[in-house]
This record gives C-alpha cells, structure tokens and sequence, in this order.
C-alpha cells in the first residue's frame, strides 16, 4: 500500500522489537491521530519527515548497552531536535533518549513489573488533567540514571528515580511507564496531552474517512484482467473484496471459498450464500477437504500443519483460477484480507518483532503471477470493523469472531483426520450457540474447543469410560496481540461443558484453560 496521502500530519511509531509499537499505534488511532508503525532502522530523512506530527519511540525487549541493540540513527534524533519535532519515548524509546542524548542507563536493582504508582514531580503539559499519584504499568530491569543533559525529571515511582524527563525548551519527552496499557490510569491522557498540547495536533481522524482514499487507490493500481479472491466469510476478506467490488465493479471479480475440510459445521456454504446475498455475482466454491486430509496425513508437528495447508490452499486456488481463465479470462490480482496485526505476527512489516507464527494468508503463492491487492494491510481489527459496517456488510460478519486460515486443523493437537475433525465441528458449534444464547458471544474475542491428545476416565450411564478430553479457550483481546481467559460465569461454562460431554461422542472431559497471552498463545498450535 502507498502511504496515506489524505492524512494531514501522521505521528510514527517507531518499532524497537517486541509488540509495543502496534498497541501505541493502535491508542494513538483510537484517540483520533493518525499513526503509522515504521522499523527502528528505516530510512528516516526530511523528506518522510515532512508530514509528520510527533514521533514515539516504542518499548522493546531489549538493552541500549548490550551488542546489536536496536537504536535510531544520530542524524534522525539530530534532524528531529532541530526540526523541532515532538518526541515520546516509551520505556525502552525512553532509555533510547537518555542514552542517545548523554543521559546514562543501567541494570537496575531489582525489576519493576506490573503496577507503580507514579509520583508527578513538576506539573508539565504532558500530565495535565492527571492527579499527582497515579497508578501506572511498569516493565522494566534497566533504568535511566541520569537523564540527559538539559533536561528536566518531572515523575519518580519508588523503584524508578526518572519515571519521566523532558529536554528544556524541547519537545521531547521520555516516560519508562506504558501510557499505551489500559492498567496505567492516566495513560490515555497522558498520550493525548502529549498529541495534543504537545505536538499541537488535531484529533480528527477516523477510519471511515479512508474509504474514498483506498477506492482510490484501488482504481489507479487497476489496469485491467480479473480479480481472484481468497474469500474465507470472515469480517476481513469480506470487507477487502467489498471495497474492491466499490472501486472496479463485480463483473471482473471471482470469490474462490475453498472448503479445507478444516472449517466449522456448514461454514464454506454460509460464506458462499453470504457473499451472494452482498451482490458479487461470481463466487465459487471448491470442495478440496480430501486433498487437505492427505496433505495433512501423519502430520503431527503445528508448523508444518500450516505450512501443508498454505501450500494446499495456494495449489487449490490455482488450479481454480486456471480452470475460470479458459471460461473468463487472465487474472492479474489477487485480493487478500491482510490487516495490520498479520504483518507483525508474520514477521514482515516491524523487522524487528519476533517471528511467532507463520500465517498463510500473508503468504504469495509461488506460480500465480498475480498483483496481491491488500486493501486493509494499514488497518487494526476493530477499524475493520467499523469500515464493514459503514460500509452496510451485516453485523454477523462484522460481529465474527477471527477464525485461523489453518481452520480447526490447529484446534486438534497431533495428527488431524475426518474422526477428530468430526468431534472438534460438533463442539465448536455447541461453544458459539452456547456463547450466542447467553448474549456474550460479542464480548469475547474468540471461543472455541482444542482436542486434546489425551484420554481420561469417566463415568457415563453406569459403565466407565476412557474417552478423550477437551479444552475450552474463551479469551478477551482488543487486537490478539494480548488476551486475557474470559472470565464467564460458571454456569455458562458448565452448560458448554455438559453439552459437550453428552452430545459429542467420544468426548469425556471439558477443561477450561485459565492462562492469559503472553505467556500462553490463543490457539493451543
Ligand atoms: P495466537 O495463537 O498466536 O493467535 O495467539 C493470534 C491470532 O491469530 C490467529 N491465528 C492464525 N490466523 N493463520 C491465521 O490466519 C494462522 O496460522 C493462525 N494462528 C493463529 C488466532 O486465531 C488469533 O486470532
């Protein structure tokens, strides 16, 4: 995607590693400033500088002192004091700025992890509105000794002795707590103040006001030939295909579902309808579970899982997109449902974010020469969302929860074959009618059941049964980059539990798993 030209001045989030820089961009978006997320090392120079408003150097894993650390060029902190553009540094952006600018930083004494309360020292712009004590979130070993030279401590915890600095007569600020976490109570205002009373800039953007923008976009990239989608029925590709379908018209559109064999009870036939019921007149289904089974057979390890069923996909689509050319012509695009977050989680924008898991729909097919149009590569999950339902698609796609591109293929641990398939299908539709009849199913981020490789005892009627064991992962996230275990009542979850046990042959046990991301992930793959 080009950058985005309407947008008067962006702030940049400049990533130091870990997954800090998407949550600030993700804030600084919902407080109405645009925010783009750029690697430490990009190339930084006037002319990229020319619109932008502030920029936040973003926490990160690492150490400014150890070897290798991801640091910002001299030049760009030394062109930013002089063009006098606003800088925050956010716990290692904060480190980064002392160290870089004479302060010294060390391994403190003992860490500081989880809530602080921080004490305002000197009443700046950047804590107006704010109480002298609040509540922050901290996680930090290393600390700043001294700040830098020509500037001022304005906040102390008790760990912590510059909690917060400012340059004198600069604009430039560092905080070693997290404003961007919902646990620092004054952090919305905090990163506002600094927007706003610091940087001087206007919240004033939402994302419904790129719609024109990336219809654009897609107009003038398009130049003639069919468009093949990998449409899945979720919120994204949906939403992806909508607004090319805006800008070029459906005739040169054909929606390719492809059912895995890995997806829930009746879902491939549901998008195919969905779609139809949205207008796109070319939407074609392919029935390839067969092909995904003997791709998958004696495959155990998760990786490789997904890299099976990337290949598949890709292979199925192409033999499909051969098939429809001979009928309608050469395909030249492919529309695909990336979102902001994808990129991260695969590794590709951020370079310096650890790698997590690879994700087949970022993945580019091998023999399919095709232009990848990304229409929502620039946007966050909830943006979406709301760009789905300006656009009038209906809320059960806006409202659905993310469901993997690997399918149900990651919610059985070990081998996958058409049994274990069968009993994670019946529990998966018993989760979400569970979850939809108790009016929770919006609240939470994703809910579903993994089958275990596991058997446990039991007793059913009057005979004793070994039969397997199934987890129930229900969580609550903003963005899947953290998540927290819902915390539903008991009695929804024993009505789940026993449905499960008494519907689903095979299936003895429920387990609700209590852990949170980090540590754990969402899927048990
Ligand atoms: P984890 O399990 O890493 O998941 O906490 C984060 C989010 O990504 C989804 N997920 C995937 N999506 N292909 C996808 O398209 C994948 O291989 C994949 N693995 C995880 C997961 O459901 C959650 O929303």
């Amino acid at each position: 995607m080009k950058p985005l030209r309407d947008i008067q001045r962006r702030v940049l989030v400049v990533d130091f590693g870990g997954q800090y820089a998407h949550l600030i961009a993700r804030r600084i978006r919902e407080l109405g400033f645009y925010a783009e997320v750029v690697p430490y090392d990009s190339e930084i120079g006037v002319n990229m500088l020319k619109d932008v408003g502030a920029i936040v150097f973003s926490g990160g894993p690492h150490s400014v002192y150890e070897e290798g650390a991801p640091l910002p060029s001299r030049s760009l902190l030394l062109l930013l004091l002089e063009k006098n553009i606003p800088v925050l540094g956010i716990c290692y952006g904060h480190q980064v700025l002392s160290y870089m600018l004479g302060g010294s930083v060390r391994r403190g004494e003992r860490g500081e992890y989880g809530s602080a309360v921080l004490e305002v020292e000197v009443r700046d712009e950047l804590f107006e509105d704010t109480p002298t004590k609040q509540r922050v979130w901290m996680s930090h070993m290393d600390v700043v000794e001294e700040p830098p030279p020509g500037s001022i401590v304005l906040a102390k915890t008790e760990v912590t002795r510059v909690a917060a600095f400012k340059l004198k007569n600069k604009r430039v600020y560092g905080v070693q707590f997290h404003p961007e976490v919902r646990h620092t109570e004054y952090g919305y205002t905090i990163l506002r103040n600094f927007l706003e009373k610091i940087a001087g800039l206007e919240a004033s953007w939402r994302p419904e006001l790129l719609v024109n923008q990336i219809i654009e976009d897609v107009r003038s990239r398009y130049k003639g030939g069919n468009i093949l989608v990998a449409a899945s029925g979720g919120v994204d590709s949906t939403t992806a295909a909508y607004l090319v379908k805006m800008a070029v018209g459906d005739d040169v559109m054909h929606l390719v579902v492809i059912d895995t064999g890995l997806l829930r009870i009746g879902e491939a036939k549901w998008a195919v309808d969905m779609l139809r019921s949205l207008g796109f007149k070319h939407v074609h289904l392919v029935d390839a579970s067969k092909e995904f089974l003997e791709a998958l057979r004696g495959v155990k390890d998760p990786e490789e899982k997904r890299r099976r069923i990337a290949e598949t996909y890709f292979k199925v689509l192409e033999r499909e997109a051969l098939k429809l050319e001979e009928l309608y012509g050469k395909f030249k695009y492919l529309v695909q449902g990336t979102i902001y977050p994808d990129r991260i989680e695969s590794g590709r924008a951020g370079r310096s974010s650890d790698r997590i898991k690879s994700h087949h729909n970022v993945t580019l097919p091998k023999g399919l020469y095709l232009n990848i149009i990304e229409p929502l590569a620039n946007f966050y999950k909830d943006e979406v969302r709301r760009l789905a339902s300006t656009l009038g698609i209906p809320p059960k796609v806006v409202k659905r929860h993310p469901f993997p591109g690997p399918g149900l293929a990651v919610r059985i641990i070990g081998e996958v074959n058409e049994e274990k398939l069968d009993i994670i299908r019946r529990a998966s539709l018993i989760v979400e009618e569970e979850l939809e009849k108790a009016g929770v199913y919006e609240e939470v981020w994703q809910a579903f059941p993994v089958l275990l490789p596991l058997k446990t005892t039991g007793v059913k009627g009057d005979a004793r049964s070994y039969e397997r064991a199934v987890a129930l992962r229900i969580v609550v996230s903003e963005d899947a980059m953290t998540a927290e275990y819902a915390k539903l009542p008991w009695s929804l979850l024993e009505r789940i539990a026993s449905r499960i046990v008494n519907e689903v042959r095979g299936v003895n046990r429920v387990l609700y798993d209590i852990t949170n991301k980090p540590p754990a992930t969402i899927e048990f793959e």
